[in-house]
């Protein structure tokens, strides 16, 4: 097998993923005409050429204008049906989805409205691909923390359908610490926790994820090796960094992938996963990831299979699930 193939048929799991960050460019034009929603492009090429970043904020300013156009139940589950397609071709089988309720609460779209769409993809999914999923729910950190208490209390009737929060938008200038009530609240309710953090901001933020906001998951995370301490708390403790080489590259975190450390942090011993954060906006999905780290980093295909294993270590899958999970890459690698 190429080292493409050896990819593509290992299964894999996805736990850092912005389902608004999955709008294809076609999808968000279709879907502008039928809600009467303008948009400042004339045509699909204009969007696409529209996405050139110099860093997080300058991405972000164009994401929350494109879900802009999302409205009903229905624009939320065709949203996530075409994500869960992209999955079903790269073997994703199992992926956690991030949301950000108040980028669609604050335009007068109703919780209900939006976790109704998406659980709805995510039934469906399991029925049509045998793909599992769970929602988590991201608080937008350039808000105040009142605002994501309230969102919190907007979720409470939808809790069965809510596997976690998550903290993401503009790092720098909005560490952790800001939104230590609400994760103690969404911890009182039983809810994972998982943060960005040290994508552009220092490793303090992820000390800070980890300890006010007692997070089990790292989303980025790549900064953590300018901090030894802290590099050996997370092979210590096996705190999973969910990883996502395209985006890095797309906001500048690096200026070439043969730069990206996640092959040091790899062999470190790091529970690095490789995911596709804004897969429409950063240039690929799951495997697309995988096969460029993969030949910039001259990646083995020990490297790859350890990758996909940790990718279902660090999810919320059950124990018995993880073990079905890993006999089935044992397999694939057997076969190889
Ligand atoms: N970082 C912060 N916020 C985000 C991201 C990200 O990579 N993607 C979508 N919102
Ligand atoms: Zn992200």
């Amino acid at each position: 097998m190429t080292i493409e193939q050896y990819i593509d048929a290992l299964p894999k799991a996805e736990l850092h993923l912005h389902i608004e960050g999955t709008f294809e460019p076609e999808l968000m034009f279709e879907m502008a005409q039928r809600n009467q929603v303008s948009i400042p492009y004339a045509s699909v090429e204009e969007v696409k050429q529209a996405y050139q970043f110099h860093n997080l904020q300058s991405f972000l300013d164009i994401y929350y204008a494109g879900a802009s156009v999302l409205l009903h139940e229905q624009d939320f589950y065709d949203l996530a049906m075409a994500y869960f397609q992209r999955c079903y071709e790269d073997n994703v089988v199992h992926t956690e989805i991030f949301f950000d309720p108040q980028t669609h609460t604050h335009r007068g779209v109703s919780f209900g409205v939006v976790i109704n769409g998406l659980s709805k993809a995510c039934q469906d999914a399991k029925k049509q691909y045998g793909i599992s999923s769970e929602l988590i729910m991201c608080f937008l950190r350039h808000l105040p923390q009142d605002d994501a208490i309230k969102t919190l209390e907007q979720a409470k009737p939808f809790l069965s359908l809510i596997k976690g929060v998550g903290l993401d938008s503009s790092e720098l200038g909005f560490p952790p610490e800001l939104f230590s009530d609400v994760f103690q609240q969404a911890k009182e309710l039983g809810l994972m926790r998982v943060a960005h953090a040290g994508e552009e901001g220092p490793a303090s933020y992820v000390w800070g994820a980890l300890d006010a906001l007692d997070v089990s998951r790292i989303d980025h995370g790549v900064r953590s090796q300018e901090d030894d301490v802290l590099m050996q708390r997370l092979v210590d403790e096996q705190i999973p960094l969910t990883v996502c080489p395209l985006s890095n590259l797309a906001l500048k975190v690096v200026n070439h992938l043969k730069h990206h450390n996640l092959k040091k942090m790899l062999d470190k011993g790091v529970c690095v996963t490789i995911n596709s954060d804004d897969p429409a906006y950063f240039g690929g999905y799951m495997n697309a990831n995988f096969y460029q780290i993969t030949h910039a980093l001259n990646l083995s295909k020990d490297d790859v299979k350890q990758l996909c294993l940790n990718s279902f270590k660090a999810s919320s899958l059950s124990q018995e699930e993880k073990t079905y999970w890993y006999e089935r890459i044992e397999a694939v690698s057997q076969h190889d």
